[in-house]
């Protein structure tokens, strides 16, 4: 039967040719189709309403015929798959991969070249890649542009952050599909970064709402040894077109066969919660090759840190510019007094996380060199392996190991990776030496090979050469400044967080991030994976720290920080403010101290992207559950059904607003509850303007 099929396709194919293929529960039907030219297409449906019209796909080549028509296609492979796995650490135990895997082998006659295309349709959405198997007629290649096109059925609403080449710390704007113009929104120094020709172009995870209310999220899965994918926006004909990263040259990738792609991702549905819960893009990644994981934990943390931001204390140790690394005599310059990574400093830090049960501290500016980076620019700067004078490791290293507290370390390369890579080996054995658990790696400023960029195929190369670096040393990274992450976490266990994307801090020195920041973040950064956000500020304006500060604040509620923490997955997270600030307010630091970084499951029961998301997740370790509310400018109320309890008897400990709490007017005024709940309850829940509730489920019996 199926050989009689296949024959039967074959004859078809000069003419042109289209079949449908649906998911598990049918509610996505894929149809594939060829036209007289040989050009491959693909379209989509949803319970039967069109979302992605005939979109064609395809590769250009630099100096060799293009992989985008004269196709034939040989034959067509379908299995259904269906395979349960738990992850190391993540927002559910059990994670459930079912699809229907479509391969479609092609043929290129004129070329005598193959390359096969991989669907798989989901019930929440499709994947599909490019592979391009091992054959004599192309071995070596080079990508001038994957020609991937995304056609859209409307001009539906839009939540995007500029295309750029170097970084995601934008802010979000919401507009029509027609409305998008990526060249207003860009911040970046053009003579530094060269990015982007003046194109309409904007990052993945992108997040779209079609007036119907179907939500869809645009991203990928699996990149490695490729450009990170932006779209091109082509407004007239609402169809999205993959723009991938350039390299120096203007080129994209440079690929030897066998080669797979990355996956090009489509999350969809009716149910704004449903994006948040789908698993597609971890499904899609490959299974770690991690043969023991015991030394990768979820950690929650503290650092000298945000009294840098803040401008209490500073990274640098003495206050000079223009010198050099390799020519200062440290040990005979004049310290500031203001330097923040002192031994005492560390010490007090290191106290404070074993008194309220944090697992590790974070020390930013122990090493030489700060006086002489930012905006400089230059390749020789750090050498991540000599501590200030006044920063005494081996004493820290002791201390905080007799105190069971863990460290991370700090490797702010800006960005000149040649250097970070060239001491390597010496940075690692230094950060083994002296015990450190993880690192915080950073990528400020223009990327030195210079001409490459953050999110092209070189770089993401480069940190996935980190990543394998820090395994042979047992260690875990959390990368700043990097490319937004594709659920390369599951393949690589040890990248525990990833920043790339406008954290908390831009709230310290900067307008900030508006109070919808969050609830569009969680639609499309954590879309790919866990983000260091760095939740946890009390103190919210800046004025307290500084006249100069005046301007600054957090663009939310004390409570909404607590919420964040629930809604906000990470397995790495921080609370970010001063031991000092939480001193301050230490009923409502127990929620801090009491939320977990690790969880069995998680329910998304109300989100609306730009709007609001109320997260439900029980602790992986105990029978306790956690709620996380979150709201934008606007207040909400929200009633929520407690039935997703397990059987049994709870304390509920509400941290929330007060009434008369409002994010820039009284952003500091909560109030803590308690309740007896169980799965018949109804808990009512009042977010301020900029608001948040944050909730403890405390297991009573
Ligand atoms: C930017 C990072 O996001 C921030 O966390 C860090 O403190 C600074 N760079 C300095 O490396
Ligand atoms: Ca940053």
């Amino acid at each position: 039967m199926k050989k009689f099929f296949i024959i039967f396709l074959i004859m078809m194919i000069e003419i042109s040719f289209s079949q449908e293929f649906t998911s598990p529960s049918k509610n996505f039907k894929l149809t594939i189709s060829t036209n007289q030219n040989g050009e491959f297409f693909y379209k989509l449906s949803f319970k039967g309403k069109e979302i992605i019209k005939e979109s064609k796909l395809g590769i250009q080549l630099v100096r060799e015929t293009n992989l985008m028509d004269g196709f034939e296609i040989k034959k067509i492979e379908e299995k259904e798959i269906f395979e349960k796995w738990s992850p190391v650490w993540g927002e559910v135990d059990t994670i459930i991969n079912h699809c229907n895997s479509v391969v479609v082998y092609l043929h290129q006659k004129s070329t005598n070249r193959y390359m096969n295309i991989h669907f798989r349709i989901f019930d929440d959405g499709l994947g599909f890649r490019y592979e391009f198997p091992k054959q004599d007629n192309l071995k070596y290649f080079i990508v001038a542009e994957e020609h991937s096109e995304f056609a859209m059925t409307g001009n539906h609403t839009c939540f995007w952050l500029p295309g750029d080449y170097d970084s995601q710390e934008y802010t979000y704007t919401t507009s029509r599909f027609s409305e998008i113009d990526a060249l207003k929104g860009r911040n970046f120094d053009e003579i530094i970064t060269r990015s982007i020709p003046g194109e309409n172009f904007v990052q993945t995870p992108l997040m779209i709402k079609t007036d119907d209310k179907i939500y869809i999220n645009i991203h990928e899965a699996a990149l490695i040894d490729y450009p990170a994918m932006y779209l091109k926006v082509d407004k007239q004909n609402y169809i999205l077109k993959t723009h991938l990263c350039p390299d120096a040259y203007g080129n994209k990738a440079y690929l030897q066969t066998p080669f797979n792609t990355p996956w090009r991702t489509l999350i969809i549905s009716d149910k704004a919660e449903k994006i948040l819960e789908s698993k597609i893009i971890l499904n899609l990644n490959e299974p770690t090759k991690f043969e023991d994981v015991s030394w990768i934990k979820p950690m929650k943390y503290i650092g000298i840190w945000w009294s840098l931001h803040v401008g209490k204390e500073s990274w640098n140790y003495a206050d000079i510019d223009n010198v050099r690394i390799d020519q200062v005599d440290w040990k005979s310059l004049k310290a500031n007094g203001r330097h923040g990574a002192t031994t005492d400093n560390a010490k007090r830090y290191i106290d404070f996380a074993a008194k309220h049960g944090f697992d590790a501290i974070l020390i930013e500016g122990w090493n030489i060199g700060w006086e002489d980076w930012f905006g400089h620019w230059k390749e020789n700067v750090f050498d991540f392996v000599t501590p200030y004078p006044d920063f005494d490791v081996e004493e820290v290293s002791r201390y905080a190991k007799e105190k069971g507290i863990k460290l991370i370390m700090h490797h702010e390369t800006s960005s000149s990776v040649t250097n970070y890579e060239r001491r390597m080996n010496e940075a690692f054995d230094f950060v083994k030496k002296y015990n450190y658990s993880a690192i915080k790696t950073g990528y400020v400023g223009p990327i030195i090979p210079r001409g490459e960029h953050h999110d092209g195929q070189w770089m993401v190369n480069h940190y996935i050469r980190v990543l394998e670096k820090a395994k042979e040393y047992k260690v875990c990274i959390n990368s700043h400044e990097s490319v937004r992450l594709t659920g390369l976490h599951r393949t690589y266990p040890n990248w525990i967080a990833a920043e790339a994307a406008r954290g908390n801090e831009f709230n310290a020195w900067s307008e900030g991030n508006p109070p919808e920041h969050e609830t569009i973040l969680i639609f499309t950064r954590l879309i790919g994976g866990p983000m260091d956000y760095t939740p946890g500020i009390f103190q919210i304006k800046m004025g307290y720290y500084s006249k100069e500060r005046e301007k600054f604040q957090v663009h939310t509620t004390l409570a909404k920080q607590l919420a964040l923490y629930v809604v906000l997955y990470s397995p790495l997270q921080m609370a970010a403010d001063l031991p000092e600030n939480y001193e301050r307010f230490p009923d409502a630091f127990q929620f801090i101290k009491d939320v977990p970084v690790d969880w069995k499951d998680t329910k998304v029961l109300f989100a609306e992207p730009g709007d609001y998301i109320v997260t439900a997740r029980k602790d992986k370790n105990s029978d306790n559950w956690f709620i996380g509310a979150i709201t934008d400018e606007n207040k909400r109320e929200f009633n929520i059904k407690l039935d997703f309890l397990d059987k049994g008897n709870y304390e509920a400990i509400i941290y929330r607003d007060s009434d008369d709490a409002h994010y820039e007017k009284n952003p500091m005024s909560y109030k803590i509850e308690t309740k007896k709940v169980d799965r018949k309850s109804f808990l009512k829940i009042k977010l301020a303007e900029g608001g948040g509730a944050a909730i403890m489920l405390k297991k009573i019996n």
